[in-house]
């Protein structure tokens, strides 16, 4: 059975659709069959597609993500997923308020898949500038090469 995984940020569309790309290419030049999506706590941007910024740093690197659109996390999202990684502390917090009693997810920070990075928030780059982008693409880069290998030793 394949594995799975949802990453949520606030918007779902910046920093959560990168990591699900990161993770996608990652992911596919491993040979790794894992089903990843991306959500949202906040409803602000359901149905939009990626903020532009965010597909022009994707389509640098390689990766066209115009396609995905925002949606917001759901309770079922709990059951069917084996892990959601929280992009930041805040959005983990909300993530574990809405968790149904009986989900055995594993629900986890971006960061505390990097070594030496645990605890530390994936920063939003919605209100800053261009290059902001390409550390958010730096750093689920990062945390998408520890993940694969997580999957690859689960
Ligand atoms: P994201 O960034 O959580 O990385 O997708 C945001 C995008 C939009 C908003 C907040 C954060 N917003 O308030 O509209």
């Amino acid at each position: 059975m394949s594995q799975s995984v949802l990453f949520v940020c606030l918007g779902n569309i910046c920093r959560s659709p990168l990591a699900e790309a990161a993770l996608r290419e990652e992911c596919a030049s491993a040979g790794l069959n894992v089903i990843i999506d991306s959500a949202g706590t906040g409803d602000w941007h359901v149905g939009h597609p990626p903020d532009e910024r965010a597909q022009a740093v994707a389509s640098r690197n390689g990766v066209d993500i115009g396609h995905l659109r925002g949606r917001q996390v759901t309770t079922s999202d709990f059951h069917d997923f084996d892990h959601i990684i929280a992009l930041d502390n805040q959005n983990l917090r909300d993530l574990e308020a809405m968790r149904p009693d009986r989900a055995i997810v594993k629900l986890s920070l971006l960061f505390d898949h990097v070594a030496g990075r645990a605890g530390e928030d994936v920063t939003d780059p919605y209100y800053g500038a261009d290059d902001g982008f390409e550390q958010t693409w730096a750093e689920v880069t990062e945390a998408a090469r520890s993940i694969r290998q997580l999957f690859e030793s689960e």
